[in-house]
């Protein structure tokens, strides 16, 4: 790295406050996300610094540079590591955008994405310096890496192309993680225990770790008002399949869902001091495992105890809780009123287990000074919260369905502890002997950048498109734990809620 770590003041904050895209977030906050000056969580006010060290002057005089349009093949799975570590909205293969930088660019070059999302095209930029056959073996290519410029107007994509730039320290990484984890073990590890089935005797009265519990909607049979249990009148456990049409259990009625009202119930939520009215739901199946085996049960008396006593407990530290894009009822275009009645919060989105996991989780990540724990705890938490939805026979047990924020009328809530594990090994395995490159990283719109005139060698981007995705929105529940928001007055989205059409 050339550039001197420094400090990100106020007073440089101040410099680029009015920049179209400054996220919404305190100055403290900003501050703390960021690494200066290679990553501000807010416009980077080091960007012409940068490209001082790194860029070459153009010269319309001497330039002779000339390439022919690239034609080629550019397909790539997406089953590399790196890519998959943090999911995103959408993202391209690194892979991918080699081809187009080897080709266009020469080593030491400066490339700009002004819609990086998670930055793969920081990660493409970087790799060119590890000659690849694999990739690309034409002999015109020169090899060595390239500098990149990421910037994108949502905080959360900057965070995670920050990492994918810088984070180097993988093995204090998997120290502190398992050390959060034995923590958080120790304090709330019994929320997670369950006992095994009554008429199995191989398991009776032991003690198992609790894999999922799969939450049902409680609907209303209009004809004699008597509560169903979705779960129980409507969903085949043996083939993953949910009735069309299924009966009262009372008056014998042939229902389909859209018939029903949904039960309701109201609770007292006391970090916000307000009641909140909810769609009522019942947990309806338990999956646990010994020696590989998984076993499923309905839920006992004592795993009914355990849920009480969680909702009765007070959670200590601090957690988010945001109004859904700051408009209150009015959540924006992934809002929809059924299934998300009682649910325009943040931490609505998590049953009362997962948020104490979570809340203790996240204290225990800011104490330590690893940016990695940061995209490592946003990286499971759609997975873990009520957007899961429970289809046993389908891929199992995450299955958010992408691009929305759909709830289903079935909730897989899965065992954070399992989660989290699983993503240690994967994140070891994505930045292990990746080198630090020089990139820089910036939070704002492409509307208004902070780049001079003829600095930049090659554009890659990937911009959003119509009304395919709403960023921001889907973004919010990851962007609230980081106490950093898109702003989104200038995202590039067609939206009838943010009234871009
Ligand atoms: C298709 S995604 C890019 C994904 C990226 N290629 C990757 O691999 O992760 C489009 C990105 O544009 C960003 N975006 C939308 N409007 C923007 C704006 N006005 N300025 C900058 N970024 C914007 C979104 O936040 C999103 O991350």
């Amino acid at each position: 790295m050339t550039m001197e770590k420094r400090k990100l003041t106020k007073e440089d904050i101040d410099k680029v406050r009015d920049i179209e895209g400054f996220p919404i977030g305190t100055d403290e906050d900003i501050i703390a996300l960021s690494d200066p000056p290679y990553y501000t969580a807010c416009p980077n006010p080091f960007i012409e610094d940068f490209i001082k060290e790194h860029g070459t002057p153009y010269d319309e005089e001497t330039d002779d540079y000339h390439r022919e349009p690239f034609a080629s093949d550019v397909s790539e799975g997406k089953s590399d590591p790196i890519y998959n570590a943090h999911t995103y909205h959408t993202k391209v293969p690194y892979k991918a955008i080699m081809k187009y930088i080897l080709h266009y660019t020469n080593p030491g070059d400066l490339v700009f994405d002004g819609f990086c999302g998670t930055g793969m095209t920081g990660v493409a930029a970087s790799k060119c310096g590890d000659i690849s056959k694999e990739i690309c073996d034409s002999n015109s290519i020169l090899w060595g890496a390239r500098q990149a410029i990421l910037s994108d107007i949502s905080p959360v994509a900057s965070l995670i192309a920050y990492n994918y730039s810088y984070c180097r320290d993988i093995d204090g990484f998997v120290e502190s993680a398992n050390r959060i984890l034995g923590e958080c073990e120790k304090e709330l590890g019994w929320m997670y225990q369950t006992e095994g089935i009554a008429n199995n005797s191989a398991l009776h009265n032991s003690e198992f770790e609790m894999n999922y519990t799969a939450w049902s909607d409680v609907l209303i049979c209009p004809h004699c008002s008597s509560e169903l249990v979705f779960y129980n009148v409507a969903f085949f456990e043996d083939s993953g399949k949910v009735a069309n049409v299924f009966s009262c259990r009372k008056c014998g009625a042939k229902l389909k869902k859209s018939d029903c009202n949904r039960a309701i119930y109201s609770y007292y939520d006391n970090t916000m001091d307000e009641v909140v009215t909810a769609i009522r739901q019942v947990p309806v199946v338990i999956d646990y495992c010994k020696d590989g085996h998984h076993y499923k049960k309905q839920p006992s008396l004592s795993d009914m105890a355990i849920i009480k006593k969680i909702d009765a407990m007070q959670i200590e530290e601090w957690y988010p809780t945001d109004l859904m894009m700051h408009l209150g009822e009015k959540w924006g275009d992934s809002w929809r009123s059924g299934y998300h009645s009682g649910i325009t919060r943040v931490h609505h989105f998590f049953y009362k287990r997962t948020l104490a996991f979570l809340a203790k989780m996240n204290e225990l990540i800011e104490n330590e000074n690893n940016p990695l724990l940061k995209i490592w705890f946003t990286s499971q938490l759609l997975n873990i919260s009520k957007l899961n939805r429970y289809r046993p026979k389908v891929t199992f047990p995450y299955n958010p369905l992408s691009g929305t924020l759909y709830i289903s009328s079935l909730v897989c809530e899965s065992n954070p502890f399992i989660a989290y594990k699983g993503k240690i090994k994967k994140f070891a395995d994505a930045f292990k002997g990746a080198k630090s490159n020089d990139n820089i990283i910036s939070v704002c719109s492409a509307t208004n950048l902070l780049i001079p005139n003829n600095s930049i060698d090659y554009i890659f981007s990937d911009p959003p498109f119509g009304d395919n995705l709403m960023y921001s929105e889907l973004s919010f529940i990851w962007e609230s734990w980081i106490k950093n928001q898109t702003n989104n007055k200038q995202e590039g989205i067609m939206n009838k809620s943010q009234q871009k059409r």
